[in-house]
């Protein structure tokens, strides 16, 4: 197909994913002050700001589009989207909203099915984070997860993961000498393996390895990666605070929306188990939310995040300095940019 017809196929297929978003939060809005009122009111967000918002989207979409077209990933990448989880999540994600409302008006934060053993994980994990049935504890929701963030961002979940791709390839050029492979890049916090089936497109020899605190995502994420012919996913159940790698072990380290759930402490606690287990000359990438210092025009955006969804770390990340954090653990060279509503933070461990 010719590069203007791609394209505009691919900005099609993401404005599709946009309003089907749009229509949902609208719809489901409307339900929930039929059926169960929250007696919450949320407020409007300004329209500069949507106009704002707007033109990160659409930057977003040209950087997803210009780092394929410079071969970071392959096109195929672009349309990569779940089908089939699609058809067989959507009814229960409706389904499951009764339950998201009445936790949300009810205020509890620590509801888990009864079956769910919950003994063992960090107090600070044991949360229904946006609310969700289980939190991160149960196989339905690893079913739904993947959607709901699709619906929450409007389908640029993917475009704002893929943005650790170009960072990861260029940190990668450290070990030039080192046969593909061998180098090896583990993806911290790597929940159902969305981020990792994107390191395999991009990068196809290397060895891939994640670790997630859910059983239930990691089963999920076995299941997308051993979709991969001739794939077998290296995950392991761990607390990214205690990475069970020998030192110096890693190439490289990606990890995607990890740090807004979590507290302070554990956020430095994780970043020095990152530093401990990159290989000197490594690079660590991690992908989080935008925080204030670089998108203060974006305050009535996370305000609205953190009013209304679970997300009780949330507001202490915007402002919390992690270029800072990164360099306290032993990193240099820490360089950050931002994407539609994702920020990039690129540290180095010296050689
Ligand atoms: C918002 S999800 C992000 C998942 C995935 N990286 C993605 O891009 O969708 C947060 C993930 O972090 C995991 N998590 C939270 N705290 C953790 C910890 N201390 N150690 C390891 N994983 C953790 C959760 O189980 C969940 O899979």
């Amino acid at each position: 197909m010719p590069d203007t017809l791609t394209k505009l196929t691919y900005q099609t297929f993401q404005q599709g994913k946009n309003y089907f978003g749009l229509a949902h939060k609208i719809l489901s809005a409307q339900v929930m002050n039929l059926v169960s009122p929250s007696g919450r009111n949320t407020k409007p967000i300004p329209t500069e700001v949507l106009q704002k918002i707007q033109q990160r989207l659409d930057n977003l979409l040209e950087v997803d589009w210009q780092d394929a077209e410079k071969g970071i990933y392959p096109q195929s990448l672009l349309f990569d989207n779940p089908w089939e989880e699609f058809f067989l999540y959507y009814p229960a994600v409706w389904l499951d909203f009764p339950q998201i409302w009445e936790r949300s008006k009810q205020k509890k934060y620590q509801d888990f099915s009864p079956e769910i053993d919950t003994s063992g994980y960090p107090s600070y994990y044991l949360q229904n984070f946006h609310h969700q049935t289980d939190g991160y504890l149960s196989d339905f929701s690893a079913n739904v997860y993947d959607l709901q963030v699709e619906l929450l961002f409007g389908g640029t979940a993917d475009p704002m993961r893929r943005r650790i791709l170009a960072p990861l390839k260029q940190g990668l050029k450290n070990f030039a000498d080192v046969p593909p492979s061998q180098k090896r890049i583990l993806d911290v916090a790597c929940g159902t393996g969305r981020t990792l089936k994107m390191i395999r497109a991009a990068l196809p020899q290397v060895s891939l390895f994640g670790t997630d605190l859910s059983p239930a995502y990691l089963r999920k994420a076995n299941q997308l990666l051993s979709e991969n012919p001739g794939e077998l996913p290296q995950l392991l159940h761990a607390n990214a605070e205690e990475l069970p790698y020998l030192d110096n072990y890693f190439h490289a380290l990606t990890c995607v929306f990890l740090f807004h759930e979590l507290p302070a402490s554990a956020r430095q606690n994780v970043i020095e188990q990152c530093f401990r287990v990159t290989k000197p000359g490594g690079v660590f990438i991690i992908n989080d939310s935008i925080q204030m210092s670089d998108s203060p025009e974006m305050l009535p955006v996370m305000d609205s995040f953190y009013e209304t969804f679970h997300e009780p770390y949330y507001k202490h990340y915007t402002t919390d300095d992690l270029v800072e954090r990164l360099e306290k653990a032993g990193f240099e060279s820490v360089s950050t940019e931002t994407h539609f509503m994702s920020k990039i933070f690129v540290a180095h461990k010296p050689v």
